[in-house]
């Protein structure tokens, strides 16, 4: 059983009052997540205690202490200060997973303004879509990603500022540039903290639908009350922890525990910025005595492919606790992580608008493989007939699943959408939109997405985008974009085309709009097959009818096809 409590006790009499008490918060206080992960962990008397180990592509490595950390966001938000971005203005993080990102973030959150953190991998396109939508200020980037900045400046015209973190002294700086060395400015030693309290804007996160553009995910300061508390009961994050989280703070778990998490906690935090391989992510558990992980299914698949004998290299024995999230977490892969570390990889369930984790395997529970697990204390949740939004009682049964509105991170508001946003909420219960059934012992089990948003590797992406996209190409007429069945990655981007006339459908073809894809939005959202076609199944109005693309791909039962004719 953990330190912790076990998961009965801590459900028993709970309230969000107890993270507020550890965090010394009180009602109508200021909360700056800034400064309570950076400022706080100082004032305990931890300012020697490392904060963050990073190591680079090309094997640099940095270490920063709490301190560092709090001088060096301290330097970030007067920065930012001096170019005149005001509270509440948004400030883009498109970088790669390089310090000046998780201090960044800091920075900006420290001065009131909102952060923006973008996927770096984000063509020209994606970007443009996310910034106009939050009418955002200043961007603080890397000069391999200026290009894709420039590009679309024109067509930007609240965007006054790019901030360049490893400018090119020899080259010149274009009008609204600035070229910002962290590392050889002096540090600020004092910094005004914004006051911002439990409601004020923190985070804007982008996140896909199945219809529309990528919708602005609005957090608060308050969240950290969810962040901090998950983090130490579910994560199990304790203060000698060596952590590990390895998504990219493009996502949100890069952020509410790839940085919030684990600083809040004055834990030290390690941070690899290098692509996905069995061997260097082992090397570098070993190396700084990982004792945290927290890591996706499609990674641990991957791990479960390289196989067993490379882990025989490693004295992973560091290993203490190890979750995973973003994707169904299939039993094999729990058996598989028990028998090569000797612990199971815990299964958490949430998603961009709550913030932080809302269902997962707690520490000392007994683990179901392939169940998400039980609701975090404090947090009601159930699963709803599809039809009346009401509570299915009986065990098994599939439903939509439900959260109670109330717990502190819940988002605030879709940026610029309060339609969109209203929608989410049925009968009183706020709709994640994926389906579950629950057993009879409480654990939730899940089953699919209830749109048809596909979960690439852990990543959203949304059909409608890519199919906008593809639209532009001057080779496509029309186009359909479901998913198919992958091994690793669970599901990939598939694309149906239609070419106008006199374009040809060959191997060249699928490989110059694929390309065209990558360039424009990611590497993610690039399909992984185009399959021309003459013509796409539709309803007599015109709309695509995407369901019956993705049975056939899924091997399914296509179902009732009499919309085909009607819609
Ligand atoms: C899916 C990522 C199955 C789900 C934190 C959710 C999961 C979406 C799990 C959110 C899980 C997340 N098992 N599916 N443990 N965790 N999902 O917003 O469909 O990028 O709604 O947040 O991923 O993805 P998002």
């Amino acid at each position: 059983m953990s330190h912790i409590g076990s998961y009965e006790e801590r459900i028993k009499d709970f309230s969000w009052a107890i993270a507020e008490k550890e965090l010394d918060y009180k009602e109508g206080d200021m909360i700056n997540i800034g400064w309570y992960c950076s400022d706080r962990i100082c004032k305990m008397g931890k300012s020697s205690k490392l904060a963050l180990i990073w190591e680079g592509l090309m094997g640099q490595e940095r270490k920063l202490t709490y301190d560092d950390l709090r001088k060096t966001s301290n330097t970030v938000g007067a920065m930012l200060r001096k170019l005149g971005i005001k509270p509440e203005d948004r400030v883009c993080l498109f970088m790669d997973k390089i310090p000046e990102l998780y201090i960044g973030l800091l920075g900006v959150l420290k001065i009131g303004a909102i952060a923006q953190p973008l996927f770096s991998a984000f063509g020209d396109e994606s970007l443009f879509v996310r910034l106009e939508n939050a009418g955002t200020s200043a961007i603080i980037t890397q000069k391999k990603h200026a290009p894709k900045v420039r590009k679309i400046l024109d067509r930007l015209p609240n965007l006054k500022h790019m901030i360049i973190v490893d400018f090119d002294p020899s080259k010149e700086l274009q009008p609204g540039e600035v070229a910002f060395d962290l590392w050889n400015t002096p540090w600020v030693d004092e910094l005004e903290i914004h006051p911002t309290y439990a409601e004020s804007p923190s985070i804007l996160h982008y996140t896909s639908g199945t219809t529309g553009q990528p919708k602005g995910v609005k957090h608060v300061h308050y969240s950290l009350i969810s962040q901090y508390l998950t983090t130490k009961w579910v994560l199990d994050v304790q203060e000698d922890d060596i952590y590990w989280c390895t998504a990219d703070p493009g996502w949100v778990t890069g952020t509410s525990y790839g940085i919030i998490g684990a600083f809040c906690m004055g834990a030290t935090q390690c941070v690899m910025d290098v692509g996905f391989s069995a061997e260097a992510w082992y090397k570098f558990i070993e190396k700084h005595r990982i004792t945290m992980w927290y890591s996706a299914p499609t990674a641990i698949r991957s791990l479960m492919k390289a196989g067993d004998e490379i882990i025989k290299k490693y004295d992973l024995s560091c290993l203490r606790h190890l979750a995973s999230v973003g994707e169904p977490l299939n039993s094999e892969a729990v058996i598989w992580s028990e028998r090569v570390f000797g612990k199971p990889f815990l299964d958490t369930y949430w998603q961009t608008e709550t913030g932080s984790i809302m269902i997962s395997n707690y520490p000392g529970m007994k683990i179901k493989p392939g169940s998400m697990g039980k609701p975090f204390p404090g947090i009601t949740a159930c699963v709803l007939d599809t039809k009346t939004f009401l509570p299915i009682e009986e065990t098994g049964k599939i439903g939509l699943i439900g959260f109670k509105p109330g717990w502190p991170s819940m988002m605030r508001m879709y940026w610029n959408n309060e339609e969109t946003y209203k929608n989410k909420f049925k009968n009183g219960w706020y709709l994640p939109g994926d389906r579950s059934s629950i057993d009879n012992e409480g654990y939730f089990w899940f089953v699919g997405r209830d749109d048809d948003v596909i979960n690439t590797g852990g990543h959203l992406v949304s059909p409608f985008e890519v199919e906008s996209a593809l639209l532009e190409n001057e080779m496509v007429a029309e186009s359909a974009v479901v998913s198919k069945p992958d091994d690793i990655n669970m599901e990939v981007v598939k694309a149906f085309v239609t070419l106008k006339p006199g374009f040809e459908g060959n191997k060249d073809t699928e490989l110059m709009i694929m390309n065209f894809i990558r360039k424009k939005l990611s590497p993610l959202a690039m399909p992984q097959e185009i399959e021309f076609v003459p013509n796409l199944p539709k309803t007599r109005s015109g709309k695509i009818m995407r369901r019956i693309l993705k049975a056939k791909e899924w091997g399914e039962e296509i179902g009732d096809t009499s919309t085909l004719e009607d819609d």
